[in-house]
């Protein structure tokens, strides 16, 4: 790769920028100065150092956010607030984008990666991986809607859904549930309660496959995944 895209991918500045950098005598590979922007590295073996500091090289990036309301799930936007704005340049620079959709209003667990093939496994509708929502539903969920998502549920278009599984927390005039499903249907979980005559007024995804939303997160924060969740995801997919 060469050295100039390499810094680049890591966030040190524009092609340009680096240039600068590198004609500055900046950047050491293996010790020896390198000025030339075409001067090809490899990421893994070679050892660069900037001002010194030894740059650590990576392909990809793994985040977990606690999506807040508002924004949008998607890369760029030219009226609405994404996620990716509310990234750190540093973390941005690798480019990662959501893997599927919250709602502008639904909250919590949101995975952003550059990783395609690592989104492609998790997306893909012939893995079911598990997702778990927590919602408040306006009206009294029953056994019966138990029952009905268990078995499956007819959505405004048509679609029946594959067996969801449904959990009641506390059922009153608002019920609080979780419901795990294994598909990604637009606006899935909304539907399903309004296939059963009920509206669904709070969503928040709890996990995604073997991956669970760290608490500490506040809305709108985010961490890198640990290598140990790196691997549950793989592993689940
Ligand atoms: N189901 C929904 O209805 N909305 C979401 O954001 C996610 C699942």
């Amino acid at each position: 790769m060469r050295i100039d895209k390499m810094l680049a991918n890591l966030g040190y500045g524009s092609r340009k920028e680096v240039k600068k950098l590198l004609k500055d005598g900046a950047v050491l590979v293996n010790g020896s100065l390198i000025k030339d922007a075409k001067e090809h590295v490899n990421p893994d073996e070679d050892i660069v150092t900037i001002h010194g500091e030894e740059v650590v090289y990576r392909e990809f990036i793994y985040l977990m956010m606690n999506k807040p309301p508002g924004v949008i799930s998607a890369t760029e936007d030219t009226r609405e607030e994404t996620v990716i704005d509310l990234l750190e340049i540093e973390d941005a620079v690798f480019q990662p984008f959501p893997v599927g959709r919250l709602d502008k209003d639904t909250e919590g667990l949101l995975l952003l990666t550059n990783d395609g093939q690592l989104a492609h496994q998790l997306l893909s509708p012939k893995k079911h991986v598990p997702k778990t929502y927590f919602a408040v539903v306006e009206g009294e969920v029953d056994e019966e809607d138990i029952q009905a998502f268990e078995e499956g549920v007819t959505l405004d278009d048509g679609y029946e859904t594959k067996p969801g599984y449904l959990k009641i927390l506390k059922a009153g005039q608002t019920s609080d549930i979780e419901l795990t499903i294994t598909e990604g249907k637009f606006h899935q979980v909304k539907r399903m309660f309004a296939a059963r005559g009920k509206r669904v007024i709070y969503l928040k995804r709890l996990s995604m496959g073997k991956l669970q939303l760290d608490e500490t997160l506040e809305l709108g924060e985010y961490r890198e995944l640990t290598e140990e969740e790196v691997e549950l995801l793989k592993e689940g997919r």
